[in-house]
């Protein structure tokens, strides 16, 4: 990939489309094509075959997606998957047509069946039964995913495909309805803190095992693929350390400097006792990830106080 290549980063005001343009700028990428929701919506066939028509880009990292938390995944599965489907389906057929290089598409471990064995191997896509809050979203997911390696098998072009890890970092969602864990958790302790309260209450008892992955970390790992992975079976991105959630909830109560104590509420579900993704391929390709947890978390929390809009829907830059 020369420097001057022209990369269109779909999605790139999200948490990882802006990482993912953060990093290709760090590394010289100076001719990037950039379009918000607003001036290119990927639903559409037409708008979304005019761009390609238009600017050609050479290489496409597919990071637009309809993302958010639990209940909103259960609320409105229409919306997660068609939409999930038809950016998918858009983007691939545009850039199929006009001769892109590689695209690389985001997946998620939610793809994974829902009582998948742990560490979770690429292999054991489509295993089994799906996770049914989020399925709208997973199987579209999936489908994007296999979409890559039926557009190789059928046109022999270079789609590839990467499953991360639960990613978070600046720029994340922090919609009380939307969010994922970490910036939920830190909306809590900032507002226990300032309201004074003696206690902050989390959901279940605390003891699932989790992975996260740092924003950043992810961005260098898709550009690091881009540039050194084929192949239409995807590829998973994380960081291969766990952490129980009462960890991750102290860790951040040590960040916001929260005092009082962490009560667990374990009538709430936990969740899936352990949720990891195999990192073999990937690390026998040559990548690791290595911004640390607590790094990446006093990163979160210095964008969300620069920010200043907890309570606000959008506080992306
Ligand atoms: N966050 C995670 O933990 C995680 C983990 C694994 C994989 N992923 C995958 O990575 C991708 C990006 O996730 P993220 O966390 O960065 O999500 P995000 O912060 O919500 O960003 C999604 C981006 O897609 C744009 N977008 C949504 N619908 C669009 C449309 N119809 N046309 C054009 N742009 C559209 C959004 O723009 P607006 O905000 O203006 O709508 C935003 O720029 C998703 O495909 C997701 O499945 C995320």
């Amino acid at each position: 990939m020369q420097k001057q290549a022209k990369v269109y980063v779909a999605g790139h005001t999200g948490m990882i489309g802006s990482a993912i343009t953060r990093r290709l700028r760090e590394q010289g990428f100076n001719n990037l094509v950039l379009r918000t929701h607003r001036e290119l919506d990927l639903c559409s066939q037409t708008g979304t075959e005019t761009f390609f028509a238009t600017e050609n880009p050479e290489y496409v990292i597919l990071a637009a997606g309809v993302v958010g938390g639990i209940r909103a995944n259960s609320e409105a599965p229409v919306d997660y998957f068609i939409n999930n489907m038809s950016i998918a389906n858009n983007v691939m057929t545009a850039a199929h047509r006009h001769g892109v290089k590689k695209l690389l598409y985001l997946g998620s471990a939610c793809m994974y069946p829902k009582n998948c064995q742990q560490p979770m191997t690429e292999d054991m896509l489509l295993t089994g039964t799906l996770e049914f809050t989020n399925e709208g979203y997973a199987l579209a997911k999936i489908c994007g995913s296999r979409l890559c390696g039926y557009f190789n098998r059928q046109y022999g072009t270079d789609f590839i495909s990467v499953i991360p890890s639960n990613a978070y970092g600046v720029n994340d969602c922090v919609d009380p309805n939307r969010s994922h864990v970490i910036p939920a958790l830190f909306l809590k302790f900032y507002q226990a803190k300032q309201a004074g309260q003696k206690y902050v209450k989390l959901w279940g008892t605390g003891k699932a095992l989790r992975e996260f992955i740092y924003a950043d970390d992810m961005a260098d790992a898709c550009i690091f693929l881009l540039q050194n992975y084929s192949g239409s079976e995807p590829i998973n991105i994380g960081t291969g350390n766990e952490i129980t959630i009462m960890e991750l909830t102290r860790e951040i109560k040590k960040i916001v400097g929260f005092e009082g104590d962490i009560l667990c509420d374990p009538s709430k579900p936990d969740g899936m006792e352990r949720r990891i993704v195999d990192i073999k391929k990937i690390s026998e390709l040559g990548w690791k990830a290595n911004i640390p947890l607590e790094a990446g978390l006093q990163r979160v929390y210095d964008w969300l106080l620069k920010v200043g809009k907890w309570q606000e829907e959008n506080p992306r830059e």
